[in-house]
Parts: C-alpha cells; structure tokens; sequence
C-alpha cells in the first residue's frame, strides 16, 4: 500500500468559459500562466470547459446550456472570459449573449469585488503615483437595478424597468464589505479604514433605505469608519482623490459604472480583475466586456484575466499559486517588459505581453 503522503494531491478542477471576442484568447493567456505558476509549486490542475455567451446563443438558442449551473457547481473554481457580441440581441432590444443575470442569479454570488489599483510601471491617464490607486469596489450583485434583467415592460412609446433594494440583500452586502476592510490596510492617502456607502438617498427612496441599512450594519463595526458620498460626487472622487478610497459598496448598476471609471484611472479595463462571490460558488473574471474591435488581433491586455485566475486562486486557499502569479504581473511591469499603450493594449501584444509575465514566474 502506497503511504497516504506520497499519493499525488487531487488536482484543482477549475471550469474555463472563454466567452466571446477576446475571451477565447484572454483565458488562453491565463492558463498559461496558471500552469506555469502550478508546475512552479507542484500543484496539479485540471481544466474543463463549458460553452456559454454570445456564440454559444447563436448556435443553440441559450448562452447557457443545460445543467450548466451545476456543472459550475461541481468546480472547485469558475473562470470565465468576457461574453456578449452587440450584434446578438433578443427581440425586446437587449443583449442575448450576456450571463450576468444568469450566473449571479443562478449561483447567488452577491457580492461583485472589483479591487482598483494603480501598478508600479502602469502609465495612468491621471497624475498618480503608483500605490496611491488602491480600493475596492464591493458591488451588490444580486438586485439593484439589474434585476429588472428580463422583467422590465415596454410597449413601442414607452419601457419601465424598476430598481429593487431589500434590506436582506442590502445587509449581506454591507457586511461583506466591512469584512473586506477588515482585511485591507487601509486607505493609501491615511492609513485609515473606510468603507464609502456611495448612493443617490438624496433622490430615490429605495436609496435610503441602501443608506439605512448600511448605518444600521456601520455600527457593528466601530473599528472602520463608515463614510458616505452620493454617486455622481464619488464618480468625480475616483478621478480626482482616489487615494481617500479604501472599500467601496454601491448598488448593483453605480458598481457597474464606478468600476469602469477606476479602471480608467488605473491603465484601463485591461488592468482589472474581479471575483462574483457566493456563498457556495464563485467565479472569476475581468470587469471588461468581449471587446470585440480588438479580437483575434493581439491587441488585448491579459492582465486583467490573469489577474483574476489569481483571486480564484486565492478563493481556493491556493495563497502560495495566486502570490506567484500576482508576484510576476509586477516583475513584468516593473521591470518595463510589459507597458499598457494609451489606447489599453499591451506595447508587443498579448502573447507577448503573457510571455512576459510567464518567463517572471518565481517560487
Ligand atoms: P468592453 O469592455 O468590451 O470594451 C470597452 C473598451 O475597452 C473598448 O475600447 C475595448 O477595446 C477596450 N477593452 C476592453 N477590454 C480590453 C482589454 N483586455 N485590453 C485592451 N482593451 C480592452 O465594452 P463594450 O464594447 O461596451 O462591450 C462589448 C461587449 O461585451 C458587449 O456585448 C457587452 O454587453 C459585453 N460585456 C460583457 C461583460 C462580461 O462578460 N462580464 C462585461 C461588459 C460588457
Ligand atoms: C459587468 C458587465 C455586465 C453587467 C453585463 C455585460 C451583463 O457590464 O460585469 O460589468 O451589467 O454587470
Ligand atoms: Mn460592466
């Protein structure tokens, strides 16, 4: 009988949806880099993949088929690529490609965390120095405006679509995102924890009660200060003192848009990663759409999908995996072998640019 210490470790099973446009060759250059980080540390794993978005859509009638949410289940992680082609559309006028209301719904990942910041070697559009960019954005994922996904009425002179916040949905969110600021440092421009409640209670009802909640949930947490800004003044604060940002948490449409706008300040979509959180299940992905002028070509920054291979790392206790990856995007940087031009692609490409931070990988 062989001792239980020398079998080999199961491997990670993670599931890869390469989505649309440059998903396919996003999530290439992420494997990639997984299997270079893995082999490092002796770390067996094993990919699967599941069709899903836009083709899938055009090809079968559904951009997610059969048993998929269960299959997705069974994963110990999801990685998923951006979906979605603007040309693949339902009858009503929206997108028929997408997977947000599917997969958020479906698996109950409430909380989107979208961390925004600024590299060593990132050229940014804005005047900060690196380590001055450095928050996270906690975005409500389940409700919210989106979920009138699929449920708005329209007639041809007229459509409503309606925004719904519920308290329970409302508190785990908080609190998630107080717990994050648990775990960070801190705002760069203080030291201090904050967690920004952005809204618009100075308009909408169902804003208040937003705002309601999270000060009922603030008061669990005395050791973090609880800050407030309405949304069109904190799009303005990501662009002009980002650095006063620790931990963000917003309603699921403000994520949406807000997080963009980081991404903007921190050398574009390209740059930003993010994880759908459950309780159950999670799943990783860029905050970018599929891109689709730029697919096929080399033109797309992997950064942000191998940046978010190393959160869904880092979900599976992976720390070791994700620490060497992350380790190697800033060796690459740093070091000048990797630069974002102005327009958001990689100088020398997205091979190269995967290449790059492949050859940085260090145990
Ligand atoms: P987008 O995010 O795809 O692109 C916006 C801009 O950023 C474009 O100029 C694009 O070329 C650039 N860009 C995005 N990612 C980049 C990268 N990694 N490297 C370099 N440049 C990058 O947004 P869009 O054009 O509004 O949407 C395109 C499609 O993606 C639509 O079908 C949309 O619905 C979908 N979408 C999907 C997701 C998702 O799957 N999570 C997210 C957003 C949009
Ligand atoms: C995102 C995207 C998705 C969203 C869409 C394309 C379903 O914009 O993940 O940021 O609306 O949330
Ligand atoms: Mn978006």
């Amino acid at each position: 009988m062989i001792p239980h210490d020398t079998l080999p470790a199961n491997p990670l099973a993670i599931t890869v949806i390469p989505g649309d446009g440059i998903g396919p060759e996003l999530i290439h250059s992420a494997v990639e880099v997984m299997l270079g980080a893995a082999a490092l540390l002796d770390m067996p794993l094993a990919f699967t993949e599941e069709s899903a978005g836009a083709g899938t859509f055009e090809r079968t009638g559904s951009a997610l088929l059969p048993g998929a949410l269960d299959r997705l289940r069974a994963a110990d992680g999801v990685l998923k690529g951006p979906v979605g082609l603007p040309g693949v559309r339902n009858a009503d006028g929206t997108e028929a490609g997408l997977l947000g209301g599917l997969l958020r719904l479906g698996l109950d990942t409430f909380a989107n965390v979208r961390p925004i910041r600024l590299r060593a070697g990132v050229t940014s559009v804005t005047r900060f120095e690196p380590g001055s960019i450095d928050y996270v954005i906690v975005r409500e994922n389940t409700e919210g405006l989106y979920l009138s996904r699929g449920a708005g009425v329209r007639n041809h002179h007229a459509a409503v679509d309606q925004l719904m916040i519920t308290r329970v949905g409302t508190e785990r969110i908080v609190r998630f995102a107080f717990e994050t600021a648990r775990q960070r440092q801190g705002a760069p421009a203080d030291g201090l924890r904050r967690v920004t409640c952005v809204d618009k209670s100075n308009v909408l009802r169902s804003f208040a009660l937003f705002r309601e909640v999270f000060d009922e949930v603030a008061e669990d947490y005395p050791d973090i200060i609880a800050d407030h800004m309405y949304a069109d003044a904190a799009g303005h604060a990501l662009v002009m003192q980002p650095g006063r940002f620790d931990v963000l948490v917003m309603e699921n449409f403000l994520g949406d848009i807000l997080s963009d706008v980081g991404a903007a300040t921190v050398g574009g979509l390209g740059m930003c990663p993010s994880g759908n959180i459950g309780t159950d299940t999670s799943y990783f992905e860029p905050i970018h759409g599929s891109a689709p002028l730029i697919a096929g070509k080399d033109l797309a920054n992997p950064t942000s999908q191998i940046l978010s291979a190393a959160m869904l790392l880092r979900s599976c206790g992976r720390d070791a995996c994700a620490r060497v990856i992350e380790g190697a995007v800033d060796r690459a940087f740093g070091e000048g072998a990797l630069s974002v031009l102005a327009g958001g692609s990689p100088a020398g490409g997205t091979a190269a640019a995967t290449a790059a931070i492949v050859q940085r990988l260090r145990d």
